[in-house]
């Protein structure tokens, strides 16, 4: 039988993660923590099991999870229930879309999710808690650090260097070889040519 998966936050971004989780031969779903003040009714069909409070319960009976809440402008919220889950020792596993490539020569870490149509190439490394969204391409040698979420249609190019905590909108093009410092939040669309220093919000001119 396959180990059933509870997904941490049932909001947009958890929808489609339950589209690649249903296509994925390794895990069920269990149902949906939610946070307290919308702790019942259903999720695409999937059951809300409780609410964030009751996490010490679920993880000791599904021992699985996966943070499903989106990330834009505050990567906090992912933080920290990343940060309570391992402090309850839950499995967090690396979830992939067999509709994504993943080249053998790349490596993954825990509570990672690699979605539809994604490519992550050769000798490029994603942390931890990360999103790589549908059709987004981390190219060969790029480093995305611990809690970043790479949106749909991103092109993160050769040799980039990924902060922890970033956010790379829709669409956005990053030249090879560069990097962004951590907690950086790339809009969408943005044509990254140079080095970004921690913390900054690109948007509009100031790509
Ligand atoms: C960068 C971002 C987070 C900024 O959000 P914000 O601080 O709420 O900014 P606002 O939406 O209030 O926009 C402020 C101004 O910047 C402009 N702007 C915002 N984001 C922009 C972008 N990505 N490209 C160009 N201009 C942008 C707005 O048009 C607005 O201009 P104005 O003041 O002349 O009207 C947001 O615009 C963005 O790009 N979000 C990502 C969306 C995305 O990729 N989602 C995919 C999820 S998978």
């Amino acid at each position: 039988m396959k180990p059933a998966l509870l997904l941490i936050g049932g909001g947009g971004h958890c929808r489609s993660c339950i589209d690649v989780v249903e296509s994925n031969v390794h895990f069920s779903i269990a149902g949906i923590v939610q946070p307290k003040s919308d702790s019942s009714g259903k999720v695409l069909g999937y059951p809300v099991l409780g609410c964030d409070d009751e996490l010490p319960e679920l993880v000791s009976i599904f021992k699985y999870a996966l943070v499903t809440i989106g990330q834009v402008k505050n990567v906090q919220p992912r933080i920290s229930l990343f940060e309570k889950l391992k402090e309850l020792k839950a499995e967090l596993p690396i979830v992939k879309s067999p509709l994504a490539y993943v080249s053998r020569h790349a490596t993954l870490a825990e509570g990672t999710i690699i979605m539809h149509g994604a490519i992550v190439n050769a000798n490029s490394t994603v942390g931890p808690n990360c999103i790589v969204n549908s059709q987004s391409l981390i190219e060969h040698d790029v480093a995305v650090g611990s809690h970043c979420h790479v949106s749909t249609g991103a092109r993160i190019n050769g040799g980039v260097s990924l902060g922890e905590g970033c956010f790379i909108g829709s669409g956005v093009i990053v030249r090879e070889g560069v990097s962004i410092g951590e907690y950086s939040v790339v809009g969408a669309g943005q044509v990254v040519m140079r080095d970004i220093e921690p913390r900054s919000v690109l948007r509009g001119k100031n790509a």
